[in-house]
């Protein structure tokens, strides 16, 4: 087992016009810890672990497995196994073999690969499949062999490239569970690309959220969830996403929030007013979950109130999504089943603002 440091790393490619894919990402994984990079497609999550593995050259700064820098050590000797979306199993291997192929080229002896083997067929329940081929096995099944052929070789790190997004939703939920499952019992450093913030919020024990080839926040999931850095973490984690309204701080009388355009204000609590003071007159953004939007009665001067018409239902089962709009801004908000008015009516949304973010509508950085 070891740590992986990242220290100032960038990756230019230089295929016609020169890129940043990566710019200046540090990163410290602990020995042990299950840290998963997200973001949108294209904002470098891949390229990044590729030069931790050693797949892509490294354009600036340093990448550390354990005390010992990697930049120029080869793939193979930087005890690491990557298991990638297009995991390609050998097709005429059966899986013990496909399971033992690294270990023989390796040259460990039969008695040694077939322990490792078995152990490994034992953690992935695989043990009633060692004898067939991967066209007789399922999506599933065969997603496990690959994972086994990782797990046989025993890495101080293991790396994952998107590695379910292959599967079926019913099956990435189980593998999923299966790889939490795995990352518990054997303990081992473990880095992790996805581009779906709910496998990233589940497995990760830190996330690193990235966007155009920045690290923009580096945290536990709880804490990008509760005080996202910026606009961008906000709006990336959580589904449905945050609620956004640009607008600014006013005094006179009691603080409120002017929605841009005017078309609904709210007064702000004293807590939430004092943290604003200095925001006061400049453009920001509020940022609000759907779960602390709720349908209520009537307005009130005294609460966080606006009155909005009702666009969409949709209905769970368990919970609602409304979709409204006060003035120019959406507004979801997610409720408990409740009997609701006709589309088109008009309601009135209630906001927690003890809940409730605020961005510099500028920089987009969070405000207090
Ligand atoms: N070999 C290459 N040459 C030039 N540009 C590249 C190369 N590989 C990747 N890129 C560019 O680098 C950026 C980061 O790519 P990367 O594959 O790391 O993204 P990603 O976050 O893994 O995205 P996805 O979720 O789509 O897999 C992209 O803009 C991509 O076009
Ligand atoms: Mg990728």
């Amino acid at each position: 087992m070891a740590s992986v440091t990242l220290s100032g790393v960038r990756k230019i490619y230089h295929e016609g016009v020169e890129q940043v894919a990566v710019h200046e990402v540090s990163l410290g994984v602990k020995d042990g810890e299950f840290v998963v990079l997200v973001g949108p497609s294209g904002c470098g999550k891949s390229t990044t672990l590729r030069m931790i593995a050693g797949l892509e050259s490294i354009s600036a700064g340093t990448v550390k497995i354990g005390d010992r820098v990697v930049n120029d050590v080869p793939p193979k000797a930087r005890d690491i196994a990557m298991v990638f979306q297009n995991y390609a199993l050998y097709p005429h291997m059966t899986v013990r073999e496909n399971l033992g192929f690294a270990l023989k080229l390796r040259n460990m002896s039969a008695a040694d690969i077939n322990d490792r083997v078995k152990a490994a067929a034992a953690t992935l329940g695989l043990e009633d499949y060692l004898d067939r081929k991967p066209r007789q096995l399922s999506g599933g099944q065969r997603q496990r062999v690959a994972l086994g052929r990782a797990i046989v070789r025993q890495p101080q790190v293991f790396l994952f490239d998107e590695p379910l997004s292959n599967l079926d939703a019913q099956m990435r939920v189980s593998m999923r569970r299966e790889i939490a499952r795995l990352h518990q019992e054997l303990k081992v450093t473990m880095i992790y690309v996805t581009h779906d913030q709910v496998e990233a919020m589940t497995l990760g024990d830190r996330i690193v959220v990235m966007n155009k080839g920045h690290v923009m926040q580096i945290d536990t999931p709880l804490n990008l969830y509760e005080k996202p850095k910026n606009r961008f973490v906000a709006g990336f984690i959580g589904n449905p996403a945050m609620n956004f309204a640009n607008g600014t701080v006013e005094g006179g009388g009691p603080s409120r929030f002017v929605a841009e355009g005017g078309d609904w204000e709210i007064n702000l609590p004293q807590r939430v007013a004092s943290r604003l003071s200095g925001a006061r007159g400049k453009a920001i953004t509020m940022g609000i979950r759907p779960e602390d939007v709720t349908i209520v009665a009537g307005p009130r001067a005294a609460a966080a109130t606006a009155s909005a018409r009702l666009d969409l239902v949709e209905s769970l089962g368990n919970e609602t999504f409304i979709y409204a709009s006060a003035g120019k801004h959406d507004v979801t908000a997610r409720v408990s089943p409740q009997s609701l008015p006709p589309i088109g009516s008009k309601i009135f949304l209630g906001f927690d603002l003890e809940k409730a973010h605020f961005f510099d509508a500028v920089s987009g950085e969070r405000i207090g």
